[in-house]
């Protein structure tokens, strides 16, 4: 695969609501034990909250990093079952934001993802930021509108700079958990569409910096042609995060 810019592939394992301390430690070493390129991808797990302190201690002295589902924007208070970026501190490196679950489900709306992105890297973490169209609005043609005022509201309170130093995700609504995956010219073309509307906000510095990967039913078997396409710079996984050797193999992809 020839690449024509230098940004390094990332490859993120979206846990969801599954394991818990002691099998999620388990299943992290059971990553860790894979022989993942860590020369060549970052490669992080996003356990539930209650896990991060087991898989932390589980993947010390390894090159894996660890990342929370899900933060509060403000840094302590009356915030009733929250976690705060800052709480995350030396516990993990990233956190996500803008899942289309929590936008969906748990009423997360775009002024929450651009206060929550900005309280990620003020906590010194990195923000992996998704974005992505319903069924509905891609069949209507919208894709591109869509995901370009994502991109607007969550960036809007971070500096060209800031913007460079995050992950964003496409993650099509409808490809998410449903074994539909976006081809990997629709993944190119929405990418684009992402990394344009990064370069119009914060500059084409920041738009050539910022990583963005797909997510959305990625499995070993489809990794390769995903990955492979331009500017598509890691993945989001879900599902086939749950099994140590699916996982390994969608990172070796994106080598
Ligand atoms: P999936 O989930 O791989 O199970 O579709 C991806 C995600 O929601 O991040």
């Amino acid at each position: 695969m020839t690449r024509t810019h230098s940004r390094r592939p990332i490859v993120a394992a979206n846990w969801k609501m599954h394991t818990g301390p002691a099998d999620g430690a388990e299943l992290a070493r059971a990553v860790a034990a894979q022989g993942l390129p860590l020369d060549a991808v970052d490669v992080v797990v996003l356990p539930p909250a209650l896990g991060l302190s087991a898989v932390a201690e589980a993947l010390r002295g390894t090159r894996l990093a660890v990342g929370a589902q899900h933060v509060h924007w403000e840094s302590h208070g009356a915030f009733t079952g929250e976690i705060s970026a800052a709480m995350l501190v030396g516990l993990a490196a990233y956190a996500l934001t803008g899942h289309s679950e929590r936008r969906r489900l748990f009423g997360e709306t775009d002024r929450d993802v651009r206060r929550k992105a900005r309280a990620i890297h003020d906590a010194g973490l990195t923000p992996i930021i998704a974005v992505g169209e319903s069924l509905d609005e891609r069949d209507g043609g919208q894709t591109e509108q869509v995901v370009r005022a994502q991109v607007e509201h969550a960036l809007a309170d971070l500096t060209p700079a800031l913007t460079a130093a995050s992950v964003l995700a496409y993650e099509p609504v409808w490809a998410i958990g449903t074994g539909r995956t976006a081809t990997p010219e629709q993944a190119e073309e929405a990418i684009g569409w992402i990394r344009a509307a990064v370069g119009a906000l914060h500059g084409a510095a920041a738009a050539g910096q910022v990583r963005i990967q797909y997510g959305g039913s990625v499995t070993p078997a489809n990794a390769r042609a995903l990955l492979g396409r331009e500017g598509v710079d890691g993945a989001l996984v879900g599902g086939a995060s749950l099994d140590a050797a699916s996982f390994a193999a969608i990172v070796q992809a994106a080598a």
